[in-house]
């Protein structure tokens, strides 16, 4: 077991990217990581590098091995034994050796997400141009234009200034271009033994971003029935329409994409007058979104609108950015993606 383990985790410390990990000792099944940040990196999307404590209590983030708390048999009452187990019954009951460390804060209490890491929170750029518009010139841009403007109709005559529901629903649709975007491009790196530049890593990591939008907003705002049901429909039809338009034409594709993020940006400023004009109530903010974003323990809803629409305007340049390459006719993999540009 405790082979698996070891065996698990230094898995991790070579596939790990940013991330330093210590393995105190091979001798319990109980294993304690800590998280701390290391050093500050520079640059859009690019927050706190943390290193990973492993361990088997506390005092061991010198990397040497100190006492074990957590061996059966020593200083820890059976019931306290017992206990563990039953937290660890899931982790106990497999045979596969796969087990997930228990990370801590900085300051000590329980990483409580398995959806996402410490070392993959940021801080959001509030700095960026949230007024950029990508002027449409040529017939593609401006039929990309205009599909965004007629999805946009429905949208205004459904939820009207219900912000909460209509960025939920916004969510589920805008975290699916990148999705397939990757996907494709990802099938198109292994037809072609090539390399993608990065741009299935970007693409990626802009569907992840929007998927935490949505389990953000979906705390703030509880779906109906019917609003489950209209997600089921608009993500059969959207899914498969842009599958086909990303087999087409990327380049449209992505245009598209950029006019649904300039969109993204009017409905969270939008909201964010209702929030100042007391028409929506400045509720305290999500626990996921404070952890995601970095937020502090005060954090309110507007601070949380705030840092989602700093996001978009990343989305939108990296879409109109991949549309103007296509549009000069160059492959996406021989120009480099922006990793991590949130
Ligand atoms: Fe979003
Ligand atoms: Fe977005």
């Amino acid at each position: 077991m405790n082979l698996m383990v070891t065996r698990s985790v230094m898995r991790r410390l070579v596939t790990s990217r940013k991330v330093v990990l210590y393995v105190s000792t091979p001798q319990s099944s109980t294993m304690n990581v800590e998280v701390r940040p290391v050093d500050e990196m520079k640059g859009p999307g690019y927050g706190v590098r943390w290193q990973r404590m492993a361990s088997s209590g506390a005092g061991a983030s010198d990397g040497k091995e100190t006492k074990n708390k957590a061996m059966p048999g020593t200083n820890k009452s059976n019931a306290v034994v017992e206990e563990e187990k039953k937290k660890n019954e899931v982790m106990d009951s497999t045979y596969w050796g796969i087990v997930r460390p228990k990370i801590v804060r900085e300051d000590g209490t329980e990483w409580p997400w398995n959806c996402f890491m410490p070392w993959e929170t940021y801080s959001a750029d509030l700095s960026i141009d949230l007024t950029k518009h990508h002027a449409p010139k040529t017939l593609m841009d401006k039929v990309a234009y205009r599909i965004v403007k007629l999805l946009r109709m429905p949208t205004d005559i459904f939820f009207k200034r219900r912000y909460g529901c209509r960025a939920m629903m916004l969510e589920t649709v805008a975290a699916v271009p990148g999705m397939v975007g990757g996907m494709l491009l990802h099938l198109k790196s292994l037809r072609r033994f090539q390399q993608s530049g990065g741009w299935i890593k970007a693409l990626l990591e802009e569907a992840e971003n929007e998927r935490m939008h949505l389990m953000t907003m979906v705390e703030l705002v509880q779906p109906q029935l019917y609003e489950r049901l209209l997600v089921l429909a608009v993500q059969g039809v959207f899914f498969n329409s842009f599958f086909v338009l990303y087999i087409l034409s990327p380049k449209v594709a992505h245009r598209v994409v950029g006019y649904l993020e300039e969109e993204a940006i009017h409905s969270y400023t939008e909201y964010l007058k209702d929030v100042d004009n007391g028409k929506i109530e400045n509720v305290p903010a999500p626990a996921i979104a404070k952890d995601y974003w970095r937020l502090p323990k005060d954090a309110t809803l507007r601070d949380v609108i705030i840092v989602i629409r700093a996001d978009e305007p990343h989305h939108r340049d990296v879409n109109h950015f991949a549309s103007d390459l296509h549009c000069q006719k160059k492959d996406l993999s021989k120009a480099p993606a922006p990793i991590s540009y949130h």
